[in-house]
């Protein structure tokens, strides 16, 4: 494929809920411009506050499917998905690489008091917009999640994929089931 002249960026936010990820977003979204690809959106347009955890998944899939595919046209992206775990986040990159665009983790640090007041304050006053949290999950969330290290925010090295895996692009489209296996290392 003809190549844009200009590589576009894809962002990577990453951060816990009330972060500040989709303010942030919005942000890069004139700033960079970028296509925005926020996928609590989506979920609650098609399904309302139920939040079904089985088509997350497949939603986040579809959006990263478009959004790499808009890279590849040329247009800046960012994917204001939160990216809790590294090989996430090391999938994400190593994609980015085989259409030609350029990534950039966004991590957005945030400590357990300010988050539960943000969040608070959040579904208080806009709940048709945005889920409740409980200070269990808040706390269950922050043990699960995978800060970001110093290699992923310079853009450096991406670690291979698990030997499990024949590439990045197979573990993605097992970690989101709607995301084809297409991506592959364009032959020198
Ligand atoms: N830098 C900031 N300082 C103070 N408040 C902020 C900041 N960024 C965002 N907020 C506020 O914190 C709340 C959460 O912000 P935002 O919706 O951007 O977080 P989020 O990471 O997208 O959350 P979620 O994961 O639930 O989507 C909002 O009420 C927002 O106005
Ligand atoms: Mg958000």
């Amino acid at each position: 494929m003809l190549r844009p002249l200009e590589p576009a960026i894809i962002y990577l936010i990453v951060g816990l809920p009330g972060a500040g990820k989709t303010t942030r977003a919005k942000e890069l979204e004139l700033s960079a411009p970028a296509l925005r690809l926020t996928p609590d959106e989506w979920q609650l347009a098609l399904f309302g506050d139920q939040n079904p955890p089985d088509k997350r998944d497949l939603v986040e899939g579809k959006l990263i499917q478009l959004g790499m595919r808009a890279a590849e046209l040329g247009t800046n992206v960012v994917f204001d998905f939160g990216f809790w775990g590294k090989d996430e986040r090391s999938a994400l990159r190593w994609i980015a690489g085989t259409i030609g665009a350029r990534s950039q983790v966004v991590y957005l640090p945030i400590d357990h008091e300010e988050q539960r007041k943000r969040v608070t304050t959040r579904f208080a006053t806009t709940p048709h917009e945005t889920f409740q949290m409980s200070d269990v999950e808040l706390t269950q969330w922050r043990l699960q999640f995978q800060a970001p290290d110093e290699e992923e925010l310079q853009g450096t090295h991406i670690p291979p994929a698990p030997l499990d895996h024949a590439s990045w692009s197979a573990w993605a489209s097992e970690r989101w089931p709607s995301l084809p296996d297409i991506y592959t290392v364009a032959a020198e």
